[in-house]
């Protein structure tokens, strides 16, 4: 794809060479992220961040790779803080901000209302999460984050084995993870879910048309006994038509220590997009296994502003500029 100019909405978009492109530039971004270096190729550039959900990662992590590229950020967080709040429009918020801003990150909680924002939009804009939709960036991550850690064991992401375990219906980094691994060969795939939050048909399908080898189980440790890769998620509460209903799922499939031991192979990593539920009815993943070396979760999220800023690179048209705006620290 031409990444310059474009807004970045869907997973879709990417075929392997792009998600190898964004791959190497996220690579070369680790002095900045670092700071060994410093750059400064967006200075006098401002992001307009806009997220209408909770969020912790993916707005903090987007403003700073925003920064560490040498822009500005200028934020809005919930409907109540936006004029969203006094009946107006997408299209004309998107016109407005658009002034504004070089660029727009946006997380919305209905499906495709990034696209639409996007469509009246004067910049191009970053998908952060669309209600159960897609979270384009966090995918990137999530499968940056599996080469790396398969890397340091001579693998690549081909030949993957991979368990997704929870609310695999309503979690979006799954849906988009699910659909970047498509672009890979002889993936193995176990989804393990409630058979209400199962992943949605038509992803299931999708991967298994290129031949990946697609299980479905409601047996956590069993599936989790031969994989790379154990990929948690949180049952997504603010999907549910209630909390009680949301209780019904919240705390089915724990991964702790002792299970870890007991089921995984060594070194199995594993990962969550975060934020993990602790509460004791929830504890998908529990705070026994943060001293295990294979909890890739924060090294996980630590690996979004690199990805991030690459995606800003690209999307700005400054990957040539960056060393050549920067200096050591
Ligand atoms: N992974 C993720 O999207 O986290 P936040 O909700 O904190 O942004």
């Amino acid at each position: 794809m031409i990444f310059t100019g474009s807004d970045i909405l869907s997973v879709e978009q990417f075929d392997r060479s792009d998600i190898e492109h964004i791959f190497q530039v996220a690579d070369a971004m680790a002095p900045y992220a670092l700071r060994r270096r410093v750059t400064r190729v967006l200075e006098g550039a401002i992001l307009g961040n806009m997220f209408f959900e909770p969020s912790t990662r993916t707005r903090i992590s987007f403003g700073c790779a925003f920064n560490l590229l040498g822009g500005e950020v200028r934020e809005t967080t919930g409907f109540e803080s936006s004029a969203i709040a006094k009946g107006e429009s997408l299209y004309d918020t998107a016109r407005v901000l658009s002034g504004f801003s070089d660029v727009i990150c946006m997380r919305h909680p209905q499906e495709g209302s990034v696209a639409e924002f996007a469509a009246a939009s004067r910049v191009p804009v970053l998908n952060g999460g669309d209600g159960a939709n897609e979270h384009p960036s966090q995918a990137l991550l999530d499968l940056y984050t599996i080469r790396k850690e398969l890397a340091s064991k001579d693998r690549g992401i081909d030949g993957l084995r991979i368990a997704l375990i929870g609310d695999l219906k309503y979690g979006r980094t799954v849906h988009s993870l699910c659909k970047l691994l498509r672009h890979f060969k002889n993936v193995q795939v176990t989804l393990v879910s409630p058979a209400e939050l199962a992943m949605p048909e038509n992803i299931v399908e999708e991967m298994r048309s290129v031949g990946h080898n697609v299980v479905v189980t409601e047996d956590l440790t069993q599936s989790i006994s031969n994989v790379d890769i154990a990929y948690s998620t949180r049952i997504q509460e603010e999907r549910f038509a209630s909390k009680e209903e949301a209780d019904m799922y919240r705390g089915r499939f724990r991964l702790n220590q002792s299970i870890y031991t007991q089921y995984c192979e060594p070194n199995t990593v594993i990962m969550h997009p975060l934020p993990r539920d602790s509460r004791a009815d929830a504890n998908e993943l529990d705070n026994d296994l943060n001293q295990n070396p294979n909890l890739a979760i924060f090294r996980q999220a630590d690996n979004g502003v690199l990805v991030r800023m690459a995606l800003f690179a690209l999307v700005l048209d400054v990957v040539d500029q960056v060393d050549k705006c920067a200096r050591d620290v």
